[in-house]
């Protein structure tokens, strides 16, 4: 592990400065919010960050190729340096959810080799495989227990709907911490916004609303608390 600290640097500034320093190592966070508030892109930053950093980085989609996530970097200027750390430090992995059972994936995740940041895309697509939602809750918890000790710190995207902060089925409960990226209708111009409902092991000002603005320069925490 390249980082000593007992904190991962987010990727974002001022996030850290929020938080302690960034995440607790050793801990799964859960980064959620509705269609197009930013998910992938903050799984991008969060592992180009660790990569610049020398840390192993690994992005786990079930949706977007590497191809679809390079091309997501490029059009990024801060996260073009993507490039330059694929396939050396940095590995983006596609996985075939049609190959896949809710075992074979928990299975496989566990002969993974041990990584600095890892970022799985998104853990609603267990879902699909789960015939109860029993099954569901027991192969998370499964999933999060083997990050914990095989990853300095990892992100868990979930699609929630608009409003909500997991599916209901649990995934903000068995995380160490919830980020939650929202869009706030405002009458001259939508915003996407950014809230931290939990994070353990740090004390930090919980469901302060803060503007999160994704442009072609990159990811960025606005200053101003909204609302
Ligand atoms: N180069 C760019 N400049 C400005 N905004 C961009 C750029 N690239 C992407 N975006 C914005 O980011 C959004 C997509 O972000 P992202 O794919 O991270 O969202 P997501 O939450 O993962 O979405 P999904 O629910 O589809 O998985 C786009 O809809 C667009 O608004
Ligand atoms: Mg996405």
């Amino acid at each position: 592990m390249v980082q000593k600290t007992d904190r991962v640097t987010t990727g974002l500034t001022k996030l850290d400065a929020l938080t302690c320093g960034g995440f607790p190592s050793k801990t799964v966070i859960l980064i959620s919010g509705s269609a197009g508030t930013g998910k992938t892109l903050f799984g991008l930053n969060f592992l180009v960050e660790g990569a610049r950093r020398g840390e192993r980085c690994c992005y786990i989609s079930f949706s977007e190729s590497a191809d679809e996530l390079m091309r997501a970097c490029e059009g990024i200027e801060s996260l073009r340096d993507a490039k330059r750390y694929a396939g050396k430090n940095l590995i983006l992995q596609y996985v075939d959810i049609g190959k896949l059972t809710l075992n074979k994936f928990v299975h496989t995740l566990a002969l993974y080799p041990d990584v600095d940041r890892l970022v799985i895309d998104n853990i609603n697509k267990l879902l699909l495989f789960a015939e109860t939602d029993r099954k569901y809750r027991i192969a998370m918890v499964k999933v999060i227990n083997n990050l914990k000790k095989k990853a300095g710190c990892s992100l868990l995207l979930c699609e929630t709907a608009a409003g909500e902060v997991d599916t209901g089925k649990g995934e903000s409960f068995e995380c160490d911490g919830l980020v939650n990226i929202s869009f706030l209708d405002l009458e001259e111009k939508p915003m996407r916004t950014l809230e931290i409902h939990k994070l353990r092991y740090t004390a930090f000002d919980p469901r302060v609303v803060h503007n999160i603005v994704i442009s072609s320069k990159g990811l960025e925490l606005g200053d101003a608390k909204l609302i």
